[in-house]
C-alpha cells in the first residue's frame, strides 16, 4: 500500500512546542469536518469500516493507537504516538483503530461532512466494491 506517515511541521520553543496542519497544504483536501477520539477503554476498536468518499487525515493528538488498513489487497499497520505525526486515509479504505493508551486523543479532519451512506460497514461489501475500482 501506498501510505506513509506525514511529518507535520513543530516549532520547537522552550515555552512548549507548536505543530499545525493547513487546508491543501499539509492536508491535501479542504477540510470540511473534524472530529475526535477520546476515553476509549483500553481493549477496545474503533473504526472497522471504509468510506465511499471520505478521506482523512489523522493525529495521534495525545497518546498512541495503531491504524490496521486495508485497500481490498493489502494490509498495512501503522503506529501513531507522536503529535506532529498524521497519517492520510484514502477512501474506499477498510480502517480499524486499536491498541489505544490511556488518555489518548485521536484528531480526525474528514474532506466530507458526515453522511452515513457514505460508509461500507460490511467488510464482504467491501471487498467486492473494492475489486471493481483496483
Ligand atoms: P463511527 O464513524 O462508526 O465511529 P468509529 O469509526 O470511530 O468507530 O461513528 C460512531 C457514531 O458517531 C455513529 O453513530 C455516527 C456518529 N458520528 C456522527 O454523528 N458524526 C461524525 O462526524 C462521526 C464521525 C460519527
Amino acid at each position: 500500500m501506498d501510505i506513509h506517515v506525514a511529518t507535520l511541521p513543530k516549532i520547537l520553543d522552550k515555552r512548549g512546542n507548536l505543530s499545525f496542519a493547513e487546508n491543501m497544504n499539509q492536508i491535501p483536501f479542504e477540510i470540511r469536518r473534524t472530529y475526535w477520539i477520546y476515553d476509549v477503554p483500553g481493549g477496545t476498536e474503533r473504526g472497522g469500516h471504509a468510506y465511499l468518499e471520505n478521506m482523512e487525515f489523522v493525529i495521534a493528538l495525545s497518546g498512541s493507537f495503531d491504524v490496521l488498513l486495508d485497500d481490498g489487497k493489502e494490509t498495512e499497520k501503522i503506529s501513531l504516538n507522536r503529535s506532529y505525526y498524521g497519517l492520510l486515509i484514502p477512501k474506499m479504505t477498510w480502517r480499524t483503530m486499536v491498541n489505544f493508551s490511556t488518555n489518548s486523543l485521536a484528531l480526525v479532519l474528514s474532506s466530507t461532512e458526515y453522511d452515513p451512506n457514505d460508509y461500507i460497514r460490511d467488510y464482504n461489501e467491501f471487498l467486492q466494491a473494492a475489486k471493481g475500482i483496483i
